[in-house]
């Protein structure tokens, strides 16, 4: 995004980055940039509507949070929204830039669940989202994709086009279960688990020396493993949630120890030194990431 950090490990947005106290602790302990809780498009076209009458809102809420966050810590704060349409609430970005924000982070996924639209039309909104929030503020912008495109590499480079800097791949979404027991509807996991690093880890090998804007690996680095593999795909750097929550704060120099081992153990003394090298373009065999269906690696297995 433009943006230097002094190691490639990012808070991800969550309920760890929505108070100042907690944003202190992971900063402490090595975290080289937040992104803040999501504030939701909702809250923010409900303040437009009813300012005069509820003048204190989560709006100005987070915009103190950014603040706070900003006067007490040295390393960049990014603010995130959560938004579908290119409505009210994108007048609100540029207070979130007043309030002094070193990145905007937009996470949105626009549902296809309307039978009546197709993926073009549900598309053209992402669109009509970035333009609106692009012409509001020059903060450097990234985008935070969930991994349900039908023309995923197409989608990323247009999106890569409009100006963004950077593209956070993926978003993990709340996923409905079922209990055969009390057979009945349950919460899925809340957490991610390490094996669900194998989508994004491709779409950033795929996608990273395609697409004209940073890319971030997102969803499953729960060690320096995560961090790295990421890296060598060809993401600048790393957003990790679950492993904090499980964790804590000081995860950080746990993961930055590892990273620094395994640079030393491979005779890297900088991460440009690798980063990329496993790309899409850089890979001996790009079939490996292009494969999606089984190859050699599951007919061999009888
Ligand atoms: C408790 C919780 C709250 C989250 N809140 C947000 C949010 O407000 N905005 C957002 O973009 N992502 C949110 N996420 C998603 C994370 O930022 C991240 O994309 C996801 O957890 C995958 O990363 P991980 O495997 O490191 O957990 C949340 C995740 C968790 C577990």
């Amino acid at each position: 995004m433009g943006i230097r950090l002094r190691n490639p490990v990012i808070a991800g947005s969550s309920g760890l980055t929505s108070r100042p106290e907690s944003i202190i602790e992971l900063a402490r302990h090595g975290v080289a940039a937040v992104v803040l809780k999501s504030l939701f498009e909702e809250d923010m076209a409900l303040q437009a509507r009813q300012h005069v009458t509820h003048p204190a809102t989560r709006m100005d809420d987070y915009l103190r949070l950014i603040e706070t966050a900003k006067q007490r810590l040295d390393i960049p704060v990014i603010a995130s929204v959560n938004c579908i349409s290119p409505h009210e609430w994108t007048g609100f970005s540029r207070k979130i830039v007043s309030a002094g924000a070193d990145g905007l982070e937009m996470n949105m996924f626009v549902p296809p669940s309307d039978p009546m639209k197709n993926s073009e039309e549900n598309e053209k909104l992402y669109f009509e989202i970035i333009t609106e929030v692009r012409r509001q503020v020059k903060i450097p912008l990234a985008v935070k994709i969930s991994p349900y495109f039908s023309g995923m590499t197409k989608m990323a480079l247009k999106l890569s086009w409009t100006g963004i800097n950077g593209l956070v791949m993926f978003n993990r979404f709340y996923s409905p279960d079922i209990d055969i027991e009390e057979i009945r509807v349950v919460p899925g996991r809340i957490f991610s688990t390490p094996d669900e690093i194998a989508h994004p880890l491709r779409w950033v090998a795929m996608l990273s020396d395609r697409v004209m804007c940073d890319t971030a690996g997102s969803t499953g680095v729960h060690d320096y493993t995560g961090i790295v593999r990421f890296l060598l795909a060809g993401a600048k750097a790393v957003q990790i949630v679950s492993a904090y929550y499980e964790n804590g704060p000081s995860y950080t120099e746990k993961l930055l120890e590892g990273l620094t081992a395994w640079m030393e153990r491979h005779n890297f003394d900088n991460i440009n030194a690798f980063m990329g090298k496993l790309s899409l373009k850089k890979t001996e065999n790009p079939a490996e990431y292009e494969r999606f269906q089984f190859l050699k690696t599951f007919s061999s297995i009888e």
